[in-house]
This record gives structure tokens, C-alpha cells and sequence, in this order.
């Protein structure tokens, strides 16, 4: 019976290898050690044997058993490597390719001039101590007018045209809408902290404009914020200064008019002599020669009030800056409507690789 067992095993050696299907390659090895397998039948006669041949027989039939079962599996592991590595050789990624010459014909990636800006100033700014905050873009009534100084019969909610969700006239108490300036961040921080603090927070705000080489219905700003005690206007000009001075590298001729916006009181616009036309004037400067860039006051002690802050022991200044008008006159874009273009080329031209 042992030379039937090592037959068998010859034969079954013979087979596999013959064999490279995983499924085949089960088949045989139910054929021989299945319940009514080759191995299995020759074992059910055991019971026929004497004890002395069973002593034999049976290490024996397990040693084949065993060898079965490992050729069996060093096979089936043998195919599926081989089938990982003519799939690797398939797909394979020449990355030497990267040094060919026509990868140059790829576009690369990059940031928007004006996210190029708006980190720079977020790096002024902290250097100076500020924190940058950031707030919703659906804000409530609350916080785009009424904690700013503008309740409801104000004539000053006219000077922004704003996106409402709900009807302007409903009853509805607080309603929602599209924030119309980043002024909201500064009611939000205000509640958040305790004075002296300072923050900027820039943001992208909403108008129901027209649009021209000017404006557009999605545009962004900067907001800025410093609360303490004894905050002066020679703090907010030395601020705007520094920030202009940063962004541009040269001396910017700036001018000081006063501005009126409910928030601030005294409230000033400050303008740059337009960098587009260097002051000729231009479609940008509407051919004044100046751009508004940084509305800016003293926070009206009302504003504070509603930022739980007390007018009588705290002061300080705010300003909103408009990034896109910055970004233009920075780089000398003469329409904002190239900004949110989404156009590769234009944005292409920002980033030096
Ligand atoms: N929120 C104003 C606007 O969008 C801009 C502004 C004016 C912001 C004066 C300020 C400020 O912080 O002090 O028209």
C-alpha cells in the first residue's frame, strides 16, 4: 500500500505541473485528498490492514497528504504573484519620463493673484500682532447691519445693494442674506474676546450690482479691527501705511478724505493715486486719477455697544480694505471682471516657477 501511496503521489506531481489555472489546480487536489479522493480511497482500506502495516502506512499517508497540500498552495501562490507582477509590468509608471521635453507642455498649477496678496497681508498682519479671522458668507440681519449702527429705517442700508433670502419686507425678525461686507467679522470677534485685541479677517462679500471694469456681484474684502484703550487715529494711519508700503515696495501718494459709514465715526476714505493710469485717469478710476482702497474710523461707540464692549473705557479703529481693487492696482489689471474669469492664461501669469 505504501508504493500505491507514492504512485499516487508521483501522479499527482505529474498533473500539477502540467497545470496553471487556479481552478484547475483545485480540481486536482480534490481528486486526490476530497472525500472520495485517490488518497482518501486508498486510506479507507486501512481497515483491512494489520496493525503493523497500519504502523506504516499511515505516517506515510499523512507525509503525502501533507506534501499535497503544500505543493498545492506553493503553486496557487506561485500563479498569483506572477499575475501581481505581469499587472505591475502593465501599468508601469516611467517616472524618467518627467525629464522628457514635451512635459513642458503641461500646465502647472497655481495660486490666484489675489490669494498671492491675501497671504501677504495675513504675513504683515501677524507680524504685527493681529489674528485672522474668518466668518459665514449667509450672515443675519444682526450682524450685517443692525449691531453695525444701520437698524432698519437707516438710509445707509441703500448704499449696499443686498441679496436677501427672504423678502425685505417680511415680518420675519432677523432675516438671512448674502453677507454684503466683511464688517459682519467684526461684530463676530468683538463678542468672541475680551479688549485690547486686534484681527483682520478677509472674506468674499455679495451685491446685487451691475457690474463694470469696477465692480462685480462677488468680490472681496479685507476687514481689520483694533479695540483697546487710548487707540488713536495716528495708530490707523500708521497701520494703513505699513500695509501699503508692504504690498506695493515704493511710496504710494495717498489722500485722506472724510467718508461717512454708520460704524465709524469719525469715518475717512482713504485713496492711492490709480497705479493703472498713474493718475490720468482711466475706466478704473472712473478718470478721477484716485482709487478708493481702504474705507476706514474710529468705531462708533454704538458698535462697541453691541459688541459688549464698553465705549466709556475702550476705543478703536476699523478698515475694510478691497482686495480685488489692491490686487488690480498691484498688478495692473484693468478689469475686475478678469478675477473671477476662471481663465488659466490669466491666472497662469502670477506664478514664477
Ligand atoms: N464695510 C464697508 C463697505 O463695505 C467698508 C468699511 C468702511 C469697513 C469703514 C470698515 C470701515 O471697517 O471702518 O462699504
Amino acid at each position: 500500500m505504501v508504493s500505491k501511496l507514492e504512485e499516487l503521489y508521483q501522479e499527482f506531481s505529474k498533473s500539477l505541473a502540467e497545470l496553471n489555472d487556479q481552478a484547475e489546480i483545485l480540481n486536482l487536489k480534490a481528486a486526490f485528498l476530497g472525500k472520495k479522493g485517490k488518497v482518501s480511497e486508498v486510506l479507507k482500506s486501512l481497515k483491512d490492514a494489520t496493525p503493523e502495516e497500519r504502523k506504516e502506512i499511515g505516517p506515510k499517508a499523512n507525509e503525502i497528504k501533507d506534501n499535497i497540500l503544500k505543493n498545492v498552495n506553493d503553486k496557487l501562490a506561485k500563479i498569483e504573484v506572477d499575475q501581481i507582477n505581469a499587472k505591475l509590468e502593465k501599468n508601469k509608471i516611467d517616472t524618467s519620463v518627467f525629464e522628457d521635453d514635451y512635459v513642458n507642455d503641461f500646465r502647472h498649477g497655481g495660486l490666484h493673484p489675489r490669494t498671492l496678496i491675501q497671504q501677504e497681508i495675513e504675513d504683515v498682519f501677524l507680524s504685527m500682532g493681529f489674528e485672522v479671522l474668518d466668518g459665514p458668507h449667509i450672515e443675519t440681519e444682526f450682524y450685517n447691519f443692525e449691531a453695525l449702527n444701520i437698524p432698519a429705517d437707516h438710509p445707509a442700508r441703500d448704499m449696499q445693494d443686498t441679496f436677501w433670502f427672504t423678502h425685505p419686507q417680511s415680518e420675519e425678525e432677523n432675516k438671512h442674506l448674502l453677507r454684503t461686507h466683511t464688517s459682519t467679522i467684526q461684530v463676530r470677534g468683538m463678542l468672541e474676546r475680551k479688549p485690547p485685541f486686534r484681527f483682520i479677517a478677509p472674506g468674499t462679500v455679495f451685491r446685487c450690482e451691475r457690474t463694470d471694469a469696477s465692480h462685480e456681484m462677488v468680490f472681496n474684502q479685507l476687514e481689520g479691527m483694533m479695540v483697546g484703550e487710548d487707540i488713536s487715529i495716528g495708530h490707523l494711519i500708521y497701520f494703513m501705511k505699513t500695509l501699503l508700503k508692504e504690498i506695493f515696495k515704493k511710496d504710494v501718494t495717498v489722500r485722506l478724505r472724510p467718508g461717512f459709514f454708520p460704524f465709524v465715526e469719525p469715518g475717512f476714505e482713504l485713496d492711492i493715486s490709480c497705479l493703472i493710469c498713474n493718475g490720468k485717469g482711466c475706466s478704473v478710476c472712473k478718470h478721477t486719477g484716485w482709487v478708493e482702497l481702504l474705507p476706514c474710523g474710529m468705531v462708533h461707540p454704538n458698535v462697541l455697544k453691541a459688541g459688549n464692549i464698553d465705549p466709556e473705557k475702550y476705543n478703536g479703529f476699523a478698515f475694510g480694505l478691497g482686495l480685488d481693487r489692491l490686487v488690480m492696482m498691484k498688478y495692473g489689471i484693468d478689469d475686475i471682471r478678469h478675477l473671477n474669469s476662471g481663465d488659466l492664461r490669466f491666472n497662469e501669469q502670477f506664478n514664477k516657477y
